[in-house]
């Protein structure tokens, strides 16, 4: 059983938003899920550093594209710790491994006959480097994402048959309905094929920042083909993950190919879900299971963008909240699937009433009841059955959300039983228990089912918010996070030691938006 997941490739254009941010958090916490499953994981991201967009941006800002990249890919590199990414590995698209994949794959797909030599005529934005339909362009001939005025392209280029493909995919869309989710998509996809495809452009002419064509050195690779790539080329150069078997290190293509989630925003949804299929199925390659299309994080119902200036700053959240609080606000307040819009407002009273109060309160008066009337001892002894029942295939439920990405949903079935737990401290009252010796035996029960229920939430929480969890786990003296043991009664929690709060309330006032420029 092996599972792989992977960011887009960010552009590295731009220093890293909460846009960003976001992809990265959502495909962390499956990685972090399936590896407490036991199972082979490889969790890839990285920037995509050629093409248009970094080349445009380099020009603007006096420097060459490699410098530019070199910059920024430290920052994406850089913001991945700062959220607890736990990536297997960061992908540059200037690699020279990769590109000498992307020309051994992209010969392939010539050889096996989907190559053409042509010329291209038509309307290009230069910030999506995508090449647009008359249907897609907005009044005034301008982008409808970016806003800006397209150029008319003509150039010679060497194409991809992609309309060779049209019956192929309608086929792969008929047979795995779940290939893109959520279904919204799949169907915007699937309309978007059988409106008939057309083939589309390989290389450039116009560009030299790119991968060479080998058999024509004269053009670059369309960016985006150099990009789509990067979830093939980098199993082929990567370092084995830790801790993975030998005979699985050895060939990680052989380990992890093909991918189980590819996690995307809706505005590359037409790259993903349909040149790439075609682009595989050309080079013989096996197809990835899924792909999960996310929306916009969207502040003033724009999407959130550095060139829009409306971003939320993420290091000025992590300063503040911590990591884990910016994981828990993206994941909790906004269902992967649709736009969401972000403010500091909601941010600020998830953390609050949910993380400070619900959990982190829930925990400290837990642990401090134990220490007081029990000296910190948890006694031996079956869990409150009521509970138990209340709990009753809680992690499979949680199993079977993530599997079909579904994190807000696994997210709130973990947390009504955060709720649960509350609930349960107020009705059994362990303070007045403790007032009364002969129910000495109901506060030992009360104690040790809220110290095991807040073992159980906690290691399922632990791909949301993994150090608190991991603080948490510590102070409970259960520090294993293996899924098979989130089961309410296998903990054996016998000592638990004083815990700082998880979610101090006092965080001190730095501004927590920053408009354009502070985060270039
Ligand atoms: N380089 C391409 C992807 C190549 S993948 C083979 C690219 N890069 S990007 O940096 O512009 O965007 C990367 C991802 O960030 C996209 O999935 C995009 O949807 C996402 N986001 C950028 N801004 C966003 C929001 N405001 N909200 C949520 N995600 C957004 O496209």
């Amino acid at each position: 059983m092996s599972f792989y997941v992977t960011t887009p490739i960010y552009y590295v254009n731009a220093a890293p938003h909460l846009g960003h941010a976001y992809t990265t958090i959502a495909a962390d916490v499956m990685a972090r899920h399936h590896r407490q499953r036991g199972e082979a994981t490889f969790f890839l991201t990285g920037t995509d550093e050629h093409g248009e967009p970094v080349a445009d941006a380099a020009h603007a800002l006096g420097v060459t594209p490699q410098e530019l990249a070199d910059r920024n890919a430290e920052r994406f590199k850089a913001l991945a710790p700062q959220i607890e990414a736990s990536n297997d590995f960061f992908i540059r698209t200037t690699d020279p491994q990769h590109m000498t994949k992307v020309q051994e794959v992209l010969t392939r797909v010539r050889e096996n006959g989907f190559v053409y030599e042509g010329t291209y005529e038509g309307w290009y934005c230069p910030r999506c480097a995508d090449f647009k339909a008359e249907n897609e362009i907005d009044e005034g001939n301008r982008c409808p994402i970016h806003h800006i005025e397209l150029t008319r392209e003509q150039e010679d280029s060497y194409f991809f048959k992609l309309s060779a493909f049209q019956e192929r995919l309608e086929a792969l869309y008929a047979e795995r309905t779940d290939f893109v989710l959520p279904r919204t998509r799949y169907n915007e996809a699937l309309s978007f094929i059988r409106s008939g495809l057309r083939d589309v452009p390989l290389s450039r002419h116009k560009l030299t920042w790119g991968v060479p064509v080998p058999w024509d050195t004269e053009h670059v690779f369309y960016v985006w083909f150099d990009a789509l790539l990067n979830y093939y080329s980098a199993l082929s150069y990567a370092p084995a993950p830790a801790g993975l078997p030998e005979d699985e290190s050895a060939d990680l293509l052989k380990t992890f190919w093909p991918p189980s989630y590819h996690l995307i925003g809706k505005d590359i949804l037409r790259f993903h879900a349909v040149y790439w299929p075609a682009l595989l199925m050309a080079a013989e390659l096996e197809l990835p299971e899924h792909m999960l299309v996310h929306g916009f994080l969207l502040m003033d119902g724009e999407k959130m963008s550095k060139s829009l200036g409306n971003v939320l700053d993420p290091f000025a959240v992590i300063e503040r909240f911590g990591a884990d609080a910016l994981r828990f606000y993206l994941l909790r307040d906004v269902p992967l699937g649709q736009d969401g819009s972000v403010s500091t407002a909601s941010f600020e009273q998830r953390y609050e009433s949910e993380l400070a109060n619900e959990l982190g309160n829930l925990a400290s008066r837990t642990i401090a009841m134990i220490g007081r009337y029990r000296d910190g001892t948890i006694a031996p002894g079956e869990v409150d059955a009521v509970l138990r029942e209340d709990f009753l295939g809680l992690s499979e439920g949680v199993s079977e959300c993530l599997d079909r990405a579904e994190l807000t949903l696994a997210l709130d079935e973990i947390w009504q039983r955060v709720r649960r737990l509350n609930r349960y401290v107020e009705e059994q009252a362990p303070w007045q228990l403790a007032k009364e010796p002969t129910r000495a035996g109901d506060l030992d029960l009360v104690l040790r089912t809220l110290a095991e229920g807040i073992r159980c939430v906690t290691v399922l929480l632990w791909p949301y918010i993994p150090t608190s969890a991991e603080r948490l786990l510590a102070a409970l003296g259960a520090p294993g996070l293996s899924l098979a043991g989130a089961a309410l009664g296998t903990g054996g929690i016998e000592q638990v030691e004083p815990l700082e709060p998880l979610f101090p309330k006092d965080r001190g006032e730095r501004e927590l938006q920053s408009g354009e420029g502070t985060v270039a």
